[in-house]
């Protein structure tokens, strides 16, 4: 059964949390899109809404660089298979969770933040069928409301990049998997050049924005007892993405016709997101680690 229980659902831990959370859950609060929202986007696009299935909702629910193709990178790279039990640290309001329920066979909890995501998450499980694969709970990736050794895999996508207290994260992520579990980062890293330009997806400036250089995400996995594989980097499949993403916005605008709401997201998203990516001032990609 899906069950979210106030802010911090059984916490792992009693120590206070960094106010940077609560503005975190502020943040995603007035952008999160509901259950009835994502059905009347899925309309605007065309796409067929009754029944609804997870192949059909993962056209707008995955919020990440790459969406779909990203997560199925993601469960090559576990694997992820039916047996596994698997944690969605930071999961939004679902798609990921529901993608890997479908794809794979195995059982998925998800766990955020933001009270509006965990909701429309819910919705969404039971308007698609997953409610026996899939469980949400409300509560923070840095004192995560679960037993040691749960999980067999954790998946970490764009979640790390605004979490203050990195260290807790990386601490909790090994708690709750069992030795040998597969940690499966998909996230945003400082990079070579600065400043970042705002706003990103995640920020309007730095007030939730946590970004840190891959070089010290490595070196912090390894002292909290993980192995870490070489960065798989998606500088150039992120780029690709982001003028896909721009395409129809391109056109429309050459047709004069009038933006839509998400192609204004997703147009200030590109002006900002493409010199970021290009000059090296963010980095995006996989990391994965072995808890030993
Ligand atoms: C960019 S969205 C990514 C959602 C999902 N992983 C996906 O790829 O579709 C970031 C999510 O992280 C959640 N989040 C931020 N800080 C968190 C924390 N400390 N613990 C759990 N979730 C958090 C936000 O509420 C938001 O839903």
């Amino acid at each position: 059964m899906n069950h979210g229980i106030g802010w911090l659902d059984r916490p792992k831990s009693n120590a206070p949390r960094p106010e940077s959370e609560r503005r975190a859950a502020d943040f995603w609060g007035s952008r999160i899109s509901s259950l009835d929202r994502v059905l009347e986007r899925l309309e605007e696009k065309g796409l067929p809404t009754s029944p609804l299935t997870v192949e059909t909702v993962n056209k707008i629910d995955l919020m990440h660089m790459g969406a779909a193709a990203s997560t199925d990178e993601l469960i090559r790279l576990g694997p992820i298979t039916a047996a596994d039990r698997v944690l969605d640290a930071g999961c939004g309001i679902g798609g990921t969770s529901r993608r890997v329920a479908s794809l794979t066979g195995a059982s998925v909890t998800g766990l955020d933040i933001t009270p509006e995501a965990m909701e429309a998450a819910i919705a969404i499980n039971a308007a698609t069928g997953m409610n026996d694969l899939v469980n949400i709970h409300l509560g923070t990736s840095t004192a995560m409301p679960f037993d040691d050794g749960s999980f067999d895999v954790v998946l970490v996508q764009h979640c790390a990049m605004q979490i203050e207290a990195k260290a807790d994260l990386v601490a909790q992520c090994r708690r709750v998997l069992r030795k040998g579990g597969r940690l499966l980062f998909h996230d945003w890293f400082l990079g070579g050049n600065q400043p970042v330009i705002f706003p990103v997806p995640w920020a309007a400036d730095e007030d939730t924005s946590f970004l840190e250089p891959l070089a010290d995400m490595m070196a912090r996995l390894e002292s909290a007892g993980f192995v870490v594989e070489p960065f798989i980097d998606q500088k150039t499949q992120a780029l690709g993405w982001l003028r896909e993403v721009g395409d129809p916005i391109r056109e429309r605008k050459e047709q004069h016709r009038e933006l839509t709401e998400t192609q204004i997201n997703n147009q200030s998203i590109s002006n900002t997101m493409i010199p970021n990516l290009r000059d090296e001032r963010l980095r995006v990609g996989f990391l994965i680690a072995t808890a030993q």
